[in-house]
């Protein structure tokens, strides 16, 4: 039981935001999910096809349209904003969509949150800490410094920055998640796992940036919908939590892996050009999270989550096959 009976997800259409959506409507019976999604490129309205259509409304809009947020926010108990322009490498070549959708956005949902008291939660990324070096013993925690890197990583940083500002200085009540790399199903074929995994489906080679030793620190998107559930419903107004599952791997490991999932040779793939600006090493500390609120990851063995997930893709061709070619033609034109 919780006291949300009514919330607002954004992009839920997307990656994130969907399989949150079928967490909630799996796990928490008694909530009315309605999602707000502008359904641009990442956006894929079957992403939550089929859920219940008394549990599920998807009202297609943008979060920085004022007025629709007027009709829509009042009434519902909580708004999670999931809604973001998300890739790093889209941010390099065409940054503007990610300061209006990252930035203005939350502003106006901050607005609209404030005008009519409504219980914010702000989905963020563990990238507005910048980057670690390899050999650094550090992990992010709630006191790391601010330090991004990219223009996606710093709308980032800028959106949780108003969030803070909002609680402080209007008593909204928000709270913040900043999570590490998920990996399940959903996900757009532009990012590192669904591509290299639809490209080998493709019987195209995979493609591994600069010197592939770079670290993300994975986590199951099923872990990261828990988390968020747990911080809406139990966490501390005005707090951060970072949310994380111990999953620090190296990209070459994580391909090699793919690779021998899928039957290839471990050198099966092509080293393409460095991302600019390439953070290193992203690692949590997900203390606070864990000592004050008891959440613990339990898709602990990244392997056989990595293994369910290729399955996904290759049962799911019809999902993805339509976007590929159009993914990859983008990446062509940066020499990726
Ligand atoms: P995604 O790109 O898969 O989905 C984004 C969704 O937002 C899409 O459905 C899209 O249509 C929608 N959207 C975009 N602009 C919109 C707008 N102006 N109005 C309404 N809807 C809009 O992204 P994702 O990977 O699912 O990420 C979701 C959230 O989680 C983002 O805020 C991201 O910063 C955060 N996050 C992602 C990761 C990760 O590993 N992907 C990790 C930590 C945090
Ligand atoms: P990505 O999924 O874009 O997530 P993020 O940039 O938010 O970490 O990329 C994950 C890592 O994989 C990142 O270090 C860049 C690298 N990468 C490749 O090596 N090849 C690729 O084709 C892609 C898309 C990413």
């Amino acid at each position: 039981m919780s006291n949300y009976e009514n919330i607002i997800v954004t992009g839920g259409c997307g990656f994130i935001g969907s399989n949150f959506v079928h967490y909630v409507v799996r796990e928490h019976p008694g909530v009315h999910v309605t999602v707000l999604d502008k359904l641009t490129y990442a956006g894929n309205p079957k992403n939550i096809a089929g859920l219940p259509a008394d549990r599920v409304e998807l009202v297609v809009g943008d979060v920085c349209d004022a007025e629709l947020l007027d009709e829509l926010v009042p009434g519902h108990d909580a708004v999670v904003h999931y809604a973001a322009e998300s890739h790093n490498d889209n941010s390099i070549t065409d940054p503007e969509p990610f300061v209006r959708t990252n930035v203005y956005g939350t502003f106006r949902l901050l607005e609209a949150c404030r005008r009519y008291d409504v219980r914010y939660h702000h989905v963020s990324t563990d990238e507005v800490y910048g980057d670690l070096a390899l050999d650094d013993p550090a992990r992010f925690t709630e006191e790391t410094p601010y330090r991004p890197s990219s223009p996606y990583s710093s709308s980032k940083a800028a959106s949780d920055m108003l969030v803070r500002a909002w609680a402080r200085t209007y008593g909204l009540r928000a709270t913040i998640s900043n999570c590490s790399n998920n990996y399940g199903p959903y996900q757009h074929v532009e990012k590192f796992i669904p591509r290299q995994v639809t490209n080998i489906l493709c019987g195209v080679r995979p493609r591994l940036y600069g010197d592939g030793l770079n670290v993300r620190d994975w986590i199951h998107t099923e872990d990261h919908s828990r988390a968020v559930w747990t911080i809406l419903t139990r966490g501390r107004i005005g707090e951060t939590y970072l949310v994380g599952a111990d999953g620090e791997r190296s990209n070459i490991d994580v391909l090699r892996a793919i690779l021998r999932v899928m039957g290839k040779a471990k050198d099966d793939f092509d080293w393409v050009r460095d991302r600019p600006g390439h953070d290193r090493r992203y690692a949590i500390d997900p203390t606070k999270l864990r000592r004050e609120l008891g959440w613990e990851p339990v898709h602990t063995d990244f392997e056989s989550g990595l293994e369910q997930t290729i399955q996904w893709y290759a049962d799911h061709e019809p999902w993805w096959r339509p976007v590929k070619a159009a993914t990859e033609a983008k990446y062509a034109a940066q020499g990726q």
